[in-house]
């Protein structure tokens, strides 16, 4: 296992083109890290450097302490994960978990040992004589991170693996490979575009546009504390809320009434005539389902109901406002640039399940004013970024991650000394 370190690496292909411009990143010996971003932002051309697939226009790739750009894929030891598991289809489950080591002539009774391992840790153990083709897509991606495993490779680089799979086994196997991660301890790369993959597997994730590294993060500083108006409208689902709003003073003016900055917000904010104010879909509510006691901490307006869709067990309700052009043709670009048809000028608010706010009619709202973000539109940046909160929330994660690996790591030697094989899973 080792640690990837990226110093000005820069990629530019045959045209000029630098699909990866300048990206500097650090990944832990043992870290599960994520490069997401929209279509075109460089992930898959970042990750065929760490690999080797791609050459390095400038800059230097660390792996395990030392340089690797001039050195061949196979000697740099890691095990890159296809989207397509490349399985031999005439082979066992067993011989193609094996294939690396029979390709290094490793003597039978250290091949069977190990095939045997990664078997227990991957619970493939009933399957090791069927043939790839008889087995559930989450089977087979378990055979090809088995075969990683064999080969007690550096670490395992995933480019979109499930983006073939439905959305149920999508699910399946996000979980599944989280907790393998987890258990092996092995550092991760993994390369996606959805942003549910990204807040749910990685302890940091790298959020890139254009060939450029936006930020770098724990899910939730991300979530709560985002750099700019790209972080803040990729991450979350449904995607955050941009308001158009004018300033005086402490007090901003939205479609949907007053907002009351702290001091500290109304300093940042100072200066700028015309902003965007982020609000996340839950930070709003059914003002007649709010207690009196935390009204105070808000704002209460009155909109019109566009529609409303009921979940079961929650309750989304679309409300339209007005914003003056500039704003609008801002929020297309950035919907166009993301990928989503959601940012268009109406709000999406959460609501509780048992709300009976009706579509066509007024309604009145309750705002959290609290943790709304306040946004320059021209540079996209957030003005009210809480910075050292955000570093806090990395810490802990970071924190979180090193305690789970080393329990997993506990788990993993008792089970290998232990007295039965088992397929003991419980590593705690
Ligand atoms: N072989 C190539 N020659 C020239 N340009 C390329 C080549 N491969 C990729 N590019 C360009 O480099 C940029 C980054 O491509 P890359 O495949 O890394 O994007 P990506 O983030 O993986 O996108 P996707 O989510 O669509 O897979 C794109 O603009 C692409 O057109
Ligand atoms: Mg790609």
């Amino acid at each position: 296992m080792a640690s990837i370190e990226m110093k000005n690496i820069v990629k530019k292909y045959g045209d000029g083109f630098p699909a990866v411009n300048d990206i500097s990143l650090d990944i832990a010996d043992g870290e599960f890290m994520i490069l997401v971003g929209p279509s075109g932002c460089g992930k898959s051309t970042l990750l065929r450097m760490i690999v080797g697939l791609e050459d390095i226009t400038s800059g230097d790739m660390i792996i395990g302490g030392e340089r690797v750009n001039d050195k061949a894929p196979r000697d740099r030891n890691l095990s890159m994960v296809f989207q397509n598991y490349a399985l031999y289809p005439h082979m066992s489950v067993y011989e193609n978990i094996a294939f690396p080591l029979r390709l290094a002539k490793t003597p039978d009774d250290k091949v069977d040992r190990l095939v045997k391992e990664a078997a227990d840790v991957l619970e493939l153990h009933e399957h090791l004589e069927r043939k790839p083709a008889n087995l559930s897509g989450g089977q087979r991606q378990r055979v090809a991170m088995g075969r990683a495993i064999v080969r007690q490779a550096e670490a395992f680089l995933f480019d979109e693996p499930l983006s073939n799979l439905d959305a149920k086994l999508r699910g399946q196997m996000r979980t599944e490979i989280a907790r393998l991660q987890r258990r092996l301890g092995i550092t991760t790369v993994y390369v996606t575009h959805d942003q549910t993959e990204a807040m749910t597997l990685g302890d940091r994730v790298c959020v890139l546009r254009k060939g450029s590294i936006q930020q770098v993060a724990s899910p939730r500083e991300l979530y709560e504390q985002p750099v700019n108006l790209f972080v803040a409208g990729f991450i979350g689902s449904p995607p955050m809320n941009f308001l158009p709003a004018t300033v005086d003073g402490a007090t901003l003016t939205t479609p949907f009434g007053t907002i009351e900055l702290d001091e500290k917000r109304a300093a940042a904010v100072a200066g700028h005539e015309l902003l965007l104010v982020g609000i996340r879909p839950e930070y709003f509510e059914d003002a007649s389902l709010v207690d009196e006691a935390k009204k105070h901490v808000g704002t209460t307006f009155t909109a019109k109901v566009d529609v409303t869709e009921w979940l079961g067990d929650q309750q989304y309700a679309y409300i339209p406002y007005d914003a003056p052009d500039a704003i609008r043709t801002q929020l297309r670009d950035l919907s166009r640039e993301l990928d989503s048809e959601e940012l268009r000028t109406q709000a999406i608010v959460s609501i509780d399940s048992t709300s009976r706010i009706r579509e066509g009619r007024d309604a009145e709202f309750w705002l959290d004013t609290r943790k709304v973000h306040v946004f320059d539109p021209e540079t996209g940046d957030n003005l009210t970024r809480d910075a050292e909160a955000g570093a806090e929330l990395t810490r802990m994660a970071t924190e979180d991650r090193e305690e789970q690996v080393a329990e997993a790591a506990g788990g993993l030697t008792g089970e290998r000394s232990g007295s039965g094989a088992g397929t003991g899973s419980t590593a705690a």
